[in-house]
């Protein structure tokens, strides 16, 4: 898959991206959703779930207050996918306490917004090659900038960045 660049110009859009990327994704994966407030995780989150066939994107809301929510249980053939908002999470949250290693012997999909908070937890060797790193950036009101990291990629390249990446405050 490698890395690819998209832009899309309303939300509708963000969503049929998430809908294409999700075809690309062979769980068990972990999905680190990263970008600031507003930049469109949650809206290309609806995409990747429906997708993925786990939910409509009507039902995809933001985890942000109960940590994460979970698709795809009511069907014993859907596929499971979890989506998890790290925002309120002070300290690096190591993968032990999100139970991340459980859901994938789960084959489930996994994602993550602020997922650059999961901290150094990025180098578990047993998620090599089962990291996918999409990045957000709000270009204007309806300008977004997606950028999305295979496996592959990931495995190899832009550690460093995401650490520092973890300490920003939404609305400071
Ligand atoms: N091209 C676009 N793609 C996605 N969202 C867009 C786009 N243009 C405008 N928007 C708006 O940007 C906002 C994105 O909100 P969303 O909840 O998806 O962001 P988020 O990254 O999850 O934020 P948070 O950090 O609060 O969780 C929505 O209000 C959406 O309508
Ligand atoms: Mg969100």
């Amino acid at each position: 898959m490698g890395r690819h660049i998209f832009v899309t110009h309303s939300p509708e859009k963000t969503i049929e991206l998430g809908r294409r990327i999700a075809r690309q994704l062979r769980p068990p994966v972990v999905v680190l959703l990263i970008g600031e407030l507003g930049a469109g995780k949650t809206t290309l989150a609806k995409g990747l779930v429906a997708g993925l066939g786990a939910a409509s994107e009507e039902e995809v809301t933001s985890p942000t207050f109960t940590l994460v929510h979970e698709y795809g249980s009511a069907s014993e053939n859907a596929q499971r996918v979890y989506h998890v908002d790290l925002y309120r999470v002070e300290t690096p949250r190591d993968l032990e306490t999100l139970g991340l290693e459980d859901l994938m012997a789960e084959r489930a999909v996994v994602l993550v917004e602020w997922g650059e908070k999961l901290g150094p937890a990025f180098r578990a060797p047993w998620l090599a090659g089962r990291l996918v790193e999409i990045h957000l950036e709000a270009a204007n009101d309806t300008e977004r900038r997606i950028e999305f990291h295979s496996p592959d990629e990931t495995s190899r390249s832009g550690r460093a960045k995401r650490s520092d990446a973890g300490n920003q405050k939404k609305g400071a």
